[in-house]
């Protein structure tokens, strides 16, 4: 079987400079999302029809997606006449979807086609039901004809019918037979296109037999259109997720307020808040708590692990962990089992290794952290070499204790069970276990200084 989707449209309500099947939903593009629902088919091949932005989508193409392009876009009839142009025969059957419908579930596709061999029809038609029909082609049965009519064509009374169609169509019949019915189809319509659609009017004139298939979810027939489209099509998804997520025991305090990637994995009796983002191929343990404002995206959390008002990119955090709030872990992140990261904190590239703590504002980059360590409030590594433009890497042992407000020039090493006196500047390794490393200068007091010092104002004033 092979699959032909339709993607040279202008997009022109979408109103961007990039074509809309680039635009992102929930960490991948439409493209992406539609094509990984397309190759739980095993289709043999998928065929694009580019023609807007061509180049674009081209280079997003890989093994086993091919693209003809349609120079006019005349319709969608005239798309899959293109699409279907290189072709020498059809073997079981050809599908034939839009670029711009990425809800659409591999069963439900499956289905159509079942249905429509099993039927022994020549044509799959795949339909919805909607609250909301607006700008779907509407499907009129009149004696059990079935004829499809679009938004722009359609009558008062038309238009009040809620039977839409989804843009997919299972064609099971060879290949001059369909091009002979898009070769009768005329673009006498508001928007002089040739429209796909009509090929169901044609097949049954021709006595040809159409199941239609309506689709149990109608949410999955989303075509985005324009970006309010393409919001819906977000919280469709996150929706979609969450309410797998709930099934299977995750807890969360306002799911409207969410938004949770299809990719994202959360345990049994973890407790999402609000506003938060889990994106891309995160996990999360079980019992973990993930309050309020979180953005974790491509990261995996440990169990009974606390976040709370923090952004997460690219990291790795032990079980029982606290982060937050406002900490900002950065790309390669590792914190081992019960590291506290408090607010202010930002870490990047580096790893802490089991119970240690960097409780208040800090920053640490490039940094390999051992066991037990406490970093002060304020300290942080400083990593950036301005003249070379390199980032030199801190190293600090087990059991360290680094006071408030300390500098650690990298490269840098401090050995195990060292204690850094606070406001120390260290621009030197020390090796040796068990010291204690002041950087600062001593302390000068001056006695009866202030009064000596009002005296000679005083004077001078007079
Ligand atoms: C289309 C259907 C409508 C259906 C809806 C479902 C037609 C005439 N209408 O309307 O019945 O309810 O999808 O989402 O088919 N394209 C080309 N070349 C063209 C024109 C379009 O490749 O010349 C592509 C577009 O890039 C898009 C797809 O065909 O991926 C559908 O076009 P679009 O403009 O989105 O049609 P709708 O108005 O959504
Ligand atoms: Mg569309």
């Amino acid at each position: 079987m092979k699959i032909i989707v339709l993607a040279a449209g202008k997009s022109t309500r979408f109103k961007s400079r990039k074509h809309k099947a680039l635009h992102n939903l929930l960490g991948k593009t439409i493209l992406e999302r539609t094509l990984e629902t397309l190759w739980k088919l095993y289709p043999s091949q998928i065929q694009f029809v580019l023609g807007h932005q061509l180049e674009l989508l081209a280079q997003e193409l890989k093994q086993g997606e091919t693209f003809i392009e349609q120079t006019e876009q005349l319709g969608t009839a005239h798309a899959l006449q293109i699409g279907l142009s290189n072709l020498q025969s059809i073997t079981e059957g050809i599908l034939v979807t839009c670029i711009d419908t990425p809800l659409l579930r591999a069963e439900t596709l499956e289905n159509l086609i079942k249905q429509t061999q099993k039927s022994s029809a020549q044509i799959g038609l795949l339909t919805a039901e909607l609250d909301n029909p607006f700008g779907y082609g509407r499907i009129e049965t009149i004696n059990n004809q079935i004829k499809i009519i679009e938004e722009k064509d359609a009558s008062t009374a038309q238009k009040a019918i809620k039977q839409v169609n989804a843009g997919v169509y299972f064609f099971n019949m060879p290949l001059a037979q369909i091009q002979a019915g898009l070769k009768a189809i005329s673009n006498k319509n508001s928007q002089k296109e040739y429209y796909l659609t009509d090929m169901i009017e044609w097949a049954l004139s021709q006595n040809l037999k159409v199941v239609s298939e309506k689709c149990s979810d109608s949410e999955e027939i989303l075509g985005i259109n324009s970006r309010l489209d393409l919001e819906k099509a977000i919280q469709a998804l996150s929706q979609r997720k969450i309410k797998q997520l709930q099934a299977e025991g995750v807890s969360f305090l306002n799911s409207n307020s969410c938004l949770i990637a299809p990719e994202a994995q959360i345990g049994m009796d973890s407790i999402i808040g609000l506003n938060c983002q889990i994106l891309g191929s995160t996990t999360i343990g079980e019992n973990c708590q993930i309050h309020n404002n979180c953005f974790i995206q491509d990261s995996s959390i440990g169990d009974d692990t606390q976040i709370r008002y923090s952004q997460i990119v690219e990291s790795h955090i032990g079980k029982a962990c606290l982060v937050g709030p406002f900490a900002n872990l950065r790309p390669n992140t590792q914190l081992a089992d019960n590291v506290i990261v408090g607010d202010f904190v930002e870490i990047k590239n580096s790893q802490v290794a089991g119970n240690s703590k960097i409780p208040h504002l800090s920053y640490i980059g490039d940094a390999s952290i051992g066991e037990q360590v406490n970093i002060g409030a304020g300290t942080i590594t400083a990593n950036y070499d301005a003249i070379l433009g390199i980032k030199n890497k801190t190293q600090i042992g087990n059991n360290v204790k680094v006071g408030s407000n300390c500098v650690l020039v990298a490269p840098i090493e401090i050995a195990d069970n060292c204690f850094v006196a606070a406001g120390s500047t260290i621009t030197e390794s020390v090796k040796t276990k068990d010291s204690l490393i002041i950087a600062r200068q001593k302390q000068i007091v001056k006695e009866n200084w202030v009064k000596e010092k009002s005296l000679k104002n005083f004077e001078l004033n007079r």
